[in-house]
């Protein structure tokens, strides 16, 4: 075993926090038991670059129970939980590269030693593992079998590069199922969201102007958290249907720049780049707090920020305060990548056990189908996400109704109208 963490030592508060997040993840947790007797995984290798959480942690014992080996690295420097990977190291015996808050060059060093290991499954939080085998060839002539996608950003990478041509494997698209992004993006980003800024700053967010940057299933989750919260919400949107959408929740939609001079908080969760650049930054209040949930620190435009600033100083941990060349300060949290990760623990455990509960399914199906699969994205098959809908909703004790065969018919029918 040859892992790089911050410290095994670290490993008693990591089993703690896996084991507390297992009590969450009751799905996961019985799909575990299912590969832990029948062995799918034996002798496959998994290559997985996520976001190294105590959730994280679970998924990863699972595959590992299910008979593959595991080598994990993280999804972004500053979302490792290092006492959950002392742990993985120590008590699972999964090898992992992943250290809280390295530079980019030890984070791809870190990718590179998961890769070592030849995958015939890759799984990946936004296609940088991905990423690097198409770029570098990292993994030589063979690729490997399929791989697994968690999140919106990543899914959007993948179907650009199985759109020109050159995607060299199958990639199952997990975001997309149903039981992943209504829940994990809505209520799990839009909690934890809530969550980081609160723990980063311990602002009060009743009657402050909460600007929510992206109206798609994680700015539905952080506006309408934000609201519960006491917050005047303000949506922005470049997409009429969504904003659209967000009127008639009650929200205020506003151009951007018109929002810039009255929030109090931003946040931006688009999936795109520059969203809060140099004409925004110019027309926000003194001590304006700034965060960003989208997968990658490229939403809020840093760059730009800093050539308008005369200094840079950690005001509390995590937090920034940039002081403009105008006088008036604004607060950066996390450094501009994800908050909930950064700043707080990311998505609540009950709500990753569906997630990665379809992470589990699909690695074995891709097993199952070895060979079978096109190099495009795929869906995750319906009778997965169906299955991890049923599971999630026995473990939560609620039972529903079921179609009469009498409806079933109607509803299969063309001829029974007026
Ligand atoms: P989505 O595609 O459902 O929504 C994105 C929305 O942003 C769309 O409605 C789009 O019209 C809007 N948008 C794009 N450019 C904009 C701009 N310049 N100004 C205003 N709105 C703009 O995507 P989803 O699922 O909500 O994901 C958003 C981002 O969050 C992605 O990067 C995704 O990977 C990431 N994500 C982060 C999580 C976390 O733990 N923080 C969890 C899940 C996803």
């Amino acid at each position: 075993m040859s892992s790089e963490v911050k410290s095994l030592k670290l490993a008693k508060a990591g089993f703690n926090k896996i084991e507390w997040a297992d009590r969450g993840m009751p799905v996961v947790a019985s799909i575990r038991e299912e590969l832990r007797k029948s062995k799918p995984l034996k002798g496959m290798n998994i290559s997985a670059c996520l976001h190294v959480t105590a959730e994280t942690a679970n998924l990863m014992r699972t595959l590992s129970e299910g008979g593959a080996k595991v080598a994990l690295c993280a999804s972004n420097p500053l979302s490792t939980q290092d006492e959950v990977a002392a742990s993985l190291v120590k008590d699972f015996g999964i090898d992992v590269y992943a250290v809280r808050g390295v530079g980019r060059d030890a984070y791809y060093r870190h990718i590179k030693k998961a890769l070592a290991i030849e995958p015939e499954i890759t799984m990946d939080d936004g296609a940088d593992l991905v990423t690097l085998i198409h770029q570098n060839g990292v993994h030589g002539e063979r690729p490997p079998m399929g791989g697994t996608e968690e999140t919106t950003t990543g899914v959007i990478r993948l179907k650009s590069l199985a759109a020109s041509g050159k995607l060299r494997y199958p990639i199952i698209a997990i975001n997309d199922a149903d039981t992943k992004h209504f829940f994990d993006n809505r209520y799990g980003t839009g909690q934890s969201t809530v969550d980081g800024i609160i723990r980063a700053t311990n602002l009060l967010l009743a009657g402050k102007n909460f600007v929510v940057c992206g109206y798609g299933w994680c700015g539905r989750g952080v506006a309408s958290r934000a609201r519960g919260m006491g917050a005047q919400v303000i949506v922005i949107e470049v997409d009429a249907v969504r904003a659209l959408e967000a009127v008639m929740d009650g929200f205020r939609v506003l151009p951007l720049k018109e929002a810039a001079k009255i929030g109090d908080i931003f946040v931006t969760v688009t999936g795109n780049t520059t969203v809060l650049g140099k004409e925004h930054f110019a027309l926000m209040k003194d001590g304006a707090v700034l965060a960003n949930s989208g997968h990658f620190d490229v939403e809020i435009d840093l760059k730009t920020l800093k050539t308008m600033t005369k200094s840079v100083r950690e005001t509390r941990p995590l937090v920034e305060e940039y002081l403009l060349k105008t006088g008036r300060r604004v607060f950066v949290l996390g450094q501009g990548r994800l908050v909930n990760l950064a700043c707080a623990e990311g998505h609540p455990s009950s709500v990753m056990d569906m997630s990665f509960a379809n992470q589990a399914l699909s690695v074995v199906y891709l097993k199952q189908k070895a060979g079978a699969l096109g190099r495009e994205v795929i869906d995750v098959p319906k009778e997965i996400d169906k299955k991890v809908a049923a599971l999630k909703l026995k473990t939560l004790g609620i039972s529903i109704d079921t179609l009469s065969d009498e409806q079933e018919k109607y509803l299969n029918s063309w001829e029974l109208g007026t």
